[in-house]
């Protein structure tokens, strides 16, 4: 079976058991400060899980595409990958253990055709916060299923994907013992203060792998060997003249390329260069490490060249069609960029190591920073000539040097999503005010907003403009902002098509993004906007004054304004 055909028989199956199919988003997720990158199915549906309503019901559906970096160490053996697809059912509080195990278990057997004997399950064992799942072990029982586990929180658990937000006990599917779907229970939000507190509404995540998937079907024993890779490996082989299979050592290297150059490509496509923060970073560091890689493997060729496996592999995605030839830019500049530091860093980075039993912090920094190596090619460089290398202690030193960069990036990343605490709640509502306020202030119909990041401590607003908004302005912004704060206006939410949204004057961006039915926030008879929340129900429940701390320009035609409520 096809890649392909998988998707389309998994959609279309929950289709037919009266769920909904939901875009798959970018692999930015918007208005999320707290993530990096879209890691599982559930991220844009965050507000919907904590009980919020969605446009489309409570049955969802879809194939969303996911960056997971945490084992970027791993990726070289048949299994793992940076970039993958994930196919994904959600109960929002409607149905829960029984259905959503009866319907995994009719896709697999009845759709799939696989043998039940081959599947084992394993269920949440209980503790102190949360008892044994001897529900969903019964379900099993009553469908034949011998091989149950129980096992503790570290393996039946999923979720918060940060540090905070929804999660619960899952029970995970294993065909002929690899793991292939996780049905996550999600009734509980953990809190800032490491408590799960119980949802009053009961939630079902599941999540399934498509290379694993179909691998297995097509019993390849690899991923790599499956359609979701080989059009890469071929042209790896074909350029680089040696065989995909052949030795172990250049098996996992051609593996890391095309996995790194597959990540690469769609984080470009949706809308990330190479850079030292952030999204940018982990591009960087993707492509580096291919590059690193490719040089093992005689390096006659440019990665850039491998843009169009990828292509192949997906050729239904928009975004790869569309960015073809700006994927393969970035990619071909970061390489030479790389090439042209690699060599004078590999001498640098002899003599630093010299005699040397352990990499001075100081020095890893410098060739970090100033040749641009990836973390772990200084790693395997030092290993390779048994050379210690600490990486807490290089941390640190990024640390000092008060380098965004990685540090920055990778507490980001741990720290999740999923921050929708009071306080975030309120900023986002605060966000809403102070577009209209811009708009009337200043007198320009035309702003929308460009940009939006909010953290329990502040708004980021970014919005068309093309001058400095005078002290005056920004004081008047304030000021028509706390107005309405005062007035304690009511906020109201209402589910329509696109089209209605328009007719009703509702301000939006990103309209390409939006699903075909749409959340509208009234705000008073002051502002309307298609938006996914959350909010607050009034006004008054913002606790606080409204600030403008800070106004700049973003970019070219765009301002930039952080806010605060103190
Ligand atoms: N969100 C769950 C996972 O990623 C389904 O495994």
């Amino acid at each position: 079976m096809r890649r392909k055909e998988l998707i389309k028989r998994y959609i279309q199956f929950f289709i037919s058991k009266g769920h909904k199919e939901i875009k798959n988003s970018s692999l930015i997720p918007e208005n999320d400060p707290t993530v990096l990158f879209t890691t599982a199915g559930m991220h844009p549906l965050v507000p919907y899980l904590l009980g919020q309503p969605h446009a489309l019901g409570k049955r969802l559906c879809n194939v969303q595409r996911c960056i997971r970096t945490g084992d970027i160490e791993e990726v070289g053996d048949p299994f793992h990958h940076t970039f993958f697809e994930m196919l994904g059912n959600w109960s929002l509080g409607d149905y829960f253990k029984k259905e959503s195990i009866n319907f995994s278990f009719e896709f697999l057997t009845k759709e799939l055709k696989i043998p039940k004997e081959k599947i084992s399950v394993t269920c949440f064992k209980g503790d102190k916060d949360c008892p044994k799942d001897e529900e969903s072990a019964k379900i099993w029982e009553s469908l034949n299923i011998k091989n149950i586990k129980f096992l503790p929180k570290e393996d039946n658990w999923w979720g918060p994907a940060g540090k905070t937000g929804p999660c619960g006990p899952d029970t995970e599917i294993f065909i002929d013992g690899i793991e292939i779907w996780n049905n996550v229970f999600m009734q509980y939000n953990k809190n800032e203060n490491g408590n799960y507190i119980p949802l009053t509404q009961k939630n079902v995540d599941t999540g399934m792998g498509v290379e694993r998937v179909i691998s297995i079907i097509n019993n390849t024993g690899d991923n790599y060997l499956t359609d979701c890779f080989k059009p890469i490996i071929l042209l790896i082989e074909k350029k680089s003249e040696k065989n995909y299979g052949k030795n172990e050592k250049d098996t996992r290297t051609m593996r890391i390329i095309a996995d790194h150059i597959k990540a690469a490509s769609f984080i470009i496509a949706d809308g990330i260069t190479p850079g030292n923060k952030e999204q940018g970073y982990i591009l960087r560091r993707l492509i580096r490490r291919a590059v690193k890689y490719s040089r093992e493997l005689g390096n006659n060729f440019s990665l850039s060249e491998l843009v169009e496996g990828v292509y192949q592999i997906y050729p239904e995605y928009e975004i790869i069609s569309k960015n073809k030839e700006k994927i393969i830019y970035e990619i071909k500049e970061e390489e030479e960029k790389f090439l042209k530091t690699l060599e004078k860093g590999m001498n640098l980075f002899k003599k630093l190591t010299e005699n040397k039993k352990e990499i001075e912090c100081k020095d890893s920094f410098l060739l970090y920073q100033s040749y641009g190596f990836p973390v772990e090619l200084i790693e395997e460089e030092c290993k390779k000539r048994g050379i210690i290398f600490s990486k807490e202690k290089f941390e640190e030193e990024c640390n000092i040097h008060k380098e965004l960069s990685r540090t920055a990036t990778q507490g980001k990343f741990k720290s999740g999503l999923a921050d929708n605490s009071e306080k975030t709640t309120q900023l986002h509502t605060c966000s809403h005010l102070l577009l209209e306020a811009l708009r009337k202030v200043l007198k320009d119909n035309s702003i929308i907003q460009k940009g939006s990041n909010i953290t329990p401590d502040r708004l980021r607003l970014d919005f068309n403009f093309d001058r400095k908004l005078t002290d005056e302005e920004l004081k008047e912004v304030e000021l028509l902002v706390n107005t309405q704060i005062e007035k304690n206006l009511e906020v109201t939410r209402k589910e329509m098509s696109l089209n209605d949204a328009k007719k009703e004057g509702a301000r939006g961006n990103f309209e390409d993004r939006y699903g075909e039915r749409v959340s509208v926030y009234t705000i008073g008879n002051f502002s309307k906007e298609i938006c996914a929340g959350p909010h607050v129900k009034r006004l008054g429940e913002i606790k606080g004054k409204f600030k403008i701390i800070k106004e700049e320009s973003s970019s070219a035609g765009v301002r930039r304004i952080k806010a605060i409520i103190t």
